[in-house]
């Protein structure tokens, strides 16, 4: 078998040998995280490291299709402006063969740890045959990995109630004299929860508890967990498989959220409140979070679904990362916003204020398929109103963004989107003084919709045909559009010195 490093070159050369093929497609994007070329799924690895935001991802450099995951890497300096690194963990060993699968980062005496699950399938059934354990890699410069001898550092799931297979995606980080790690994982009989250790050199691991688990329609397993305190709360973030539609809620296969609460460090309990819901769009999954110099909570997720079509696998690339969003509590609740690092990539503004309008109306300038745009409209009379974006009248494509007066809910509509899957999701808004304030980027074929100063986000991956800019008002009745600020955003990739592929300087 290749070693990691090896494995690392190999596929770095055929990242490099298509990347600017797929950089032609026009569904490429041009501020958001995604694959040079081939798949990606979950963020991982997502920390603060001498100065600089790391963010790694699953990856499967060989395919627009999932297989056995690499690490993928990109780093930051400002949240705003990125780098591809290369790759950073290939599935090498024989506790890691059929992949790297989720994890986190930590620093610890100056180095960057990455903490994954190591995944081996034992035979056909990929949900019964598989030999889940978990593993380190160490880094001491931040772009290479070395794969610990110690390895694995969990190698079976403890006594109890708990699934003997399923159990993955750590996520580290330090609370006083220890380390802690939670897990997710599920119950025997398929209900989900996330499993509590402690460690003080995060290589001997020491189980403390089933920290939460999940009842009624909670999902049968849950992935991805991250814990952190924000203000005065412990969050578990998750995301639960096999939750069941309710009403307007979880129409996705699977959903992320969080629950509130406290964590009892020496029981290992958390103490909680209900799960709500991160975003209510299409593609949101498998969030994670770090916290920088600044004290920001940070989150990136996955902006795809599980199991949709996926219209740019064609162009050989698939996934892509959601924009960075800053997490803070409000009366109990989580308001994401996007990192205001992102007006770094701004320019030529385009505005206006205070206009009238009724049916529908176009603004001269406001349009785009790479943009930011806010809007506040006040509803006056009005039952129902919003916003058509990527418009293209001749192949009747738009994509609706309608508010609802009296059901108090926000429609994101996108069965005339272009390609890919349609649908219609909605989210429970109330106006604010008759007011309705919504911050949308929009990125090639991508949309995030961050209503009432991120009380609500909803986003989706829409594949408009090429021409699709054109964005139009409308309402039933008058309203007005107290301003409406749009500005074109800057491509957010750079090459850096360190995008060192192969041994070469590409
Ligand atoms: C979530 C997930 C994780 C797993 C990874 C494999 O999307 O299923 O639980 O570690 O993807 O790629």
């Amino acid at each position: 078998m290749l070693s990691n490093k090896q494995q690392i070159e190999e596929a770095n050369r055929e990242v490099e040998k298509i990347k600017k093929e797929v950089e032609k497609n026009h569904w490429r994007l041009a501020y958001h995280l995604a694959p040079q070329a081939n798949w990606m799924n979950d963020p991982n690895g997502f920390s603060f490291y001498k100065g600089e935001y790391h963010l790694f991802y699953q990856h499967h450099p060989y395919s627009p299709e999932w297989g056995p995951m690499f690490w993928g890497h990109a780093k930051s300096r400002d949240l705003a402006h990125w780098e591809h690194l290369p790759i950073a963990l290939a599935p090498s060993e024989d506790y890691d063969v059929d992949g790297c699968f989720s994890g986190s980062a930590i620093e610890k005496d100056g180095k960057l740890y990455l903490m994954y699950t190591g995944n081996k399938w034992t035979g056909e059934n990929r949900d019964t045959d598989l030999k889940q354990v978990q593993c380190l890699a160490v880094s001491e410069d931040g772009l290479t990995f070395e794969k610990i001898k110690e390895n694995p550092v969990m190698t079976e799931t403890p006594e109890g109630d708990i699934h003997p297979y399923h159990w993955r995606d750590p996520k580290v980080w330090q609370e006083g004299d220890y380390y802690y790690c939670i897990l997710g994982s599920k119950t025997k009989d398929e209900k989900g929860q996330v499993l509590l250790y402690r460690s003080n050199d995060l290589i001997s691991w020491e189980f403390l508890n089933v920290a939460a688990k999940g009842e009624g329609n909670f999902g049968f397993m849950w992935e991805c967990p991250d814990l952190f305190r924000l203000d005065d709360q412990d969050v578990l973030i998750m995301s639960p498989q096999g939750v069941h539609p309710e009403g307007d809620l979880y129409h996705n296969l699977h959903q992320s959220g969080y629950i509130l609460g406290t964590l009892n460090y020496e029981t290992g309990v958390l103490d909680h409140g209900p799960f709500e819901l991160l975003d209510y769009g299409f593609d949101f999954y498998a969030p994670q979070t770090t916290i920088d110099d600044k004290g920001q909570r940070v989150m990136i997720a996955w902006m795809a679904m599980w199991e949709n079509e996926m219209p740019e696998q064609e162009f050989r690339w698939a996934g892509a990362t959601t924009l960075p969003r800053i997490l803070t509590l409000n009366n109990g609740k989580m308001v994401s916003e996007p990192a205001p690092e992102l007006k770094a990539l701004r320019q030529n503004e385009v505005s206006f204020e205070n206009i009238k309008m009724d049916k529908e109306l176009q603004l001269t300038g406001i349009e785009g398929e790479c943009i930011e745009l806010r809007v506040t409209i006040d509803a006056k009379e009005a039952s129902t109103f919003g916003l058509k974006v990527r418009v293209n009248e001749e192949e009747n494509e738009e994509t609706l963004l309608t508010y609802q007066v009296e059901e108090e809910t926000l429609l994101f509509d996108r069965n005339r989107s272009g390609k890919g899957p349609g649908g219609v999701r909605k989210a429970a808004i109330s106006l604010r003084d008759n007011r309705l304030q919504l911050h949308v980027f929009i990125d090639h074929s991508s949309i995030e919709v961050f209503a009432q100063g991120g009380e609500k986000v909803m986003t989706g991956r829409i594949y408009p045909s090429e021409k699709a800019n054109g964005i139009s008002f409308f309402a039933d009745q008058e309203i007005v559009i107290v301003s409406v600020e749009k500005w074109e955003m800057k491509q957010a990739f750079v090459e850096g010195p360190t995008n060192n592929v192969g041994g070469m300087n590409v």
